[in-house]
């Protein structure tokens, strides 16, 4: 797997990041998670996607509740933005060199988009449909491959989305 730990593309985030931060898990993997960004405290200082205790609590109860086992977890971005603004597009495309060679590595059955940022770039990538505006949540689009799930981004996602993002994992690892 690719691991950078030396880029220097994007001056901003070079000035603010702690570390550059790595997806983890399962290579080749049935399920591939995708964030936004690290975020401040967790992978950004871990060096590893979703181990903050905010989002990667959520991550954890996502995947044990949905008893998902063959799974790698990453991000579009590598590092943190400051203050968590969103990366801007030309960050995003200076990152997807790494994100694209993840994809090509893990060859996921089912990307499931945490949060916008990553369901555009997912989309972008494996849809010839303009799906840029119907994002939302628990959106599958199946006719793709790999298949692709919208999720909320776990940092505002609430209770009865969680509920219903774990009942469609659930349903959609039966199916595969
Ligand atoms: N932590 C991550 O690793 N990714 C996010 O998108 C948010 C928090």
């Amino acid at each position: 797997m690719l691991e950078i730990n030396e880029c220097n593309k994007c001056d901003e985030l070079v000035s603010n990041r702690t570390r550059i931060s790595h997806g983890w898990g399962n290579v080749p993997a049935a399920f591939m998670f995708i964030g936004e960004a690290p975020g401040t405290g967790g992978a950004d200082i871990t060096g590893k996607a979703f181990t903050s205790r905010h989002s990667g609590e959520i991550f954890k109860r996502i995947i044990n509740k949905s008893e998902i086992i063959d799974f790698y977890v990453t991000n579009i971005v590598k590092c943190r933005p400051r203050d968590n603004r969103k990366p801007t597009l030309a960050e995003i495309l200076n990152c997807s060199y790494i994100i694209n060679e993840e994809l090509k590595e893990v060859k996921p059955k089912i990307t499931v988009c945490l949060g916008k940022t990553a369901f555009n770039y997912i989309i972008n990538k494996y849809s010839t449909f303009d799906y840029a505006n119907s994002f939302r949540h628990c959106l599958y689009i199946s006719k793709t491959a790999p298949k692709i799930l919208a999720s909320i981004h776990p940092s505002i996602i609430d209770e009865d989305q969680l509920k219903q993002l774990v009942d469609t994992l659930k349903n959609i690892k039966n199916e595969i």
